[in-house]
């Protein structure tokens, strides 16, 4: 934890008269936060915020983001070398435990992973319980949630944490597969601890028990760097919401769920499905990706380019960067030309060079290209969400686990300015 820069303090005059002197606190990468923890007691104000675009709800030693620079790093390592020579669950370990892991830590990790990958049989039977059109999202937030219901002793305070942790990593990369399995009436593959994570979940989703199944090393490749990519992002919506949830002494599985349903909305992890459904509607339309672009600028029905702008991002995000390389890559391997790629790069080229959005600093996100690469490797645009689910799990853990073990963790409770009506007497209902 950092503490507060002794030499440095801000002041601020209050109209009641009251003058507070705030302590200034700098991270490692020379990040400035001024301290209100005390003001509204020593003033009587609180700050208000919309949207936190001023304020930190934390500090942590998980992710470090630099919006402007278009720098991400996970505990000091560049996303671009964890892209190119790590893997999902080398990077797992790294962002849970906060260092690269030494081979008997890795393998051990592995095994851990490995051997908690079943679920429950009696939750097979909950997949049936919903209708085949369910979105996977409202399917797997309500599995993960009743994980806890299987595991009831993650709802004491002293339960084995790294043995919860490694049963939701595992388990919901199985999950994910079976609700996809369940959707599409094929029988549910059971994972095979001979594969490796992410090529275990290529054979969960795409095996049949009637032939073998081989994993495409290229697409394993690809799967791994797109978790990779999606790891963490620090305090995000999602990764705020577990924190959120978990600082009132839910369990693991509760805040996690909660992460879950807060990825879903098409303006976070939704956005990937969105890009999606807009690049179609773009091309059944006649594919004037022009037009489209005219009519976001004018806000017409309010619309947006999914997959660009970013709250923290005012310059390319560097995983957007890595994707649109991988995408290139990965269809040409796979062979697949996707005319929505072109209607992707048409629409970037304008945008990169229109006015509208280079004031505005929008550039593509990272869930601009995933879902192309996504749908080559066969995977339904109502799945993305849950990709981004997958892959975001690391993240969310780290920074729960992060969250519990801090001795400065208080229940996350905003204030509020109230706009309501003053006092006002009980009109009985015959009098109104
Ligand atoms: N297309 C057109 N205009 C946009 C877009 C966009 N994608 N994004 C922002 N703007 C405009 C917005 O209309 C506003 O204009 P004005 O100043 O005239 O009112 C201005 O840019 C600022 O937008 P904002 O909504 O106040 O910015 P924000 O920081 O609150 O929103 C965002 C960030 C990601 C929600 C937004 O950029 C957006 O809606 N993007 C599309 C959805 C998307 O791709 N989301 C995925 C984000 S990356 C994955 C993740 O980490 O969640």
């Amino acid at each position: 934890m950092a503490t507060p820069d002794t030499k440095q303090t801000a002041k601020l005059t209050l109209p009641n008269g009251k003058e507070a002197t705030l302590p200034v606190i700098t991270g490692t990468e020379d990040e400035h936060a001024v301290d209100i923890s005390k003001l509204r007691g020593e003033t009587g104000y609180i700050t208000l915020d919309s949207g936190y675009m001023n304020t930190g709800s934390t500090q942590s030693a998980i992710t470090y983001l630099d919006g402007e620079e278009g720098i991400l790093r996970y505990r000091g390592y560049a996303i671009e070398e964890l892209a190119e020579h790590s893997d999902f669950v080398e990077v797992s370990y790294l962002l849970i435990n906060g260092k690269l892991p030494t081979k008997e830590e890795r393998q051990k990790f592995s095994t851990m992973l490995t051997r908690h990958s079943l679920i429950h049989e009696d939750m097979h039977q909950f997949f049936a319980g919903y209708p085949p059109t369910s979105h996977p999202m409202a399917v797997i937030s309500a599995m993960v949630t009743s994980l806890s219901a299987y595991y009831p002793d993650s709802l004491e305070r002293n339960s084995s944490v790294d043995l919860h942790i490694t049963r939701i990593l595992s388990k919901v990369r199985t999950i994910a597969a079976f609700a996809y399995k369940k959707s599409i009436g094929q029988p549910l593959m059971y994972p095979k601890n001979s594969l490796k994570y992410c090529a275990n979940f290529l054979h969960m989703m795409f095996a049949v028990p009637s032939e073998d199944y081989q994993v495409s090393p290229v697409l394993e490749k690809a799967l791994n760097q797109l978790l990779i990519l999606h790891a963490d992002h620090e305090q995000n919506c999602s990764t705020s919401t577990v924190r959120m949830v978990g600082s009132s002494g839910a369990n693991l599985y509760a805040s996690i769920a909660g992460g879950i349903l807060a990825l879903w909305g098409p303006l976070h992890g939704g956005a990937n499905q969105a890009v999606i459904e807009m690049l179609e509607e773009i091309k059944l339309s006649g594919g004037d990706y022009k037009k489209f672009i005219d009519d976001v600028k004018n806000k017409r029905d309010n619309r947006r380019l999914m997959g660009f702008g970013h709250r923290v991002y005012k310059n390319y995000d560097p995983r957007a960067k890595i994707l649109k390389k991988m995408c290139d890559e990965v269809l040409a391997h796979l062979g697949v030309e996707d005319p929505l790629l072109d209607v992707a790069k048409g629409m970037e080229e304008i945008a990169l060079k229109d006015d509208y959005f280079i004031s505005k600093k929008l550039y593509p996100n990272v869930d601009f290209y995933s879902g192309i690469i996504y749908r080559a490797m066969g995977i339904p645009t109502n799945m993305f969400t849950v990709m981004f689910a997958l892959g975001r799990l690391p993240g969310w853990i780290a920074h729960w686990k992060e969250m519990v073990e801090s001795p400065d963790t208080k229940i996350g409770r905003p204030r509020q300015i109230y706009t309501g009506e003053k006092l006002r007497k009980y009109v009985p209902i015959d009098n109104r």
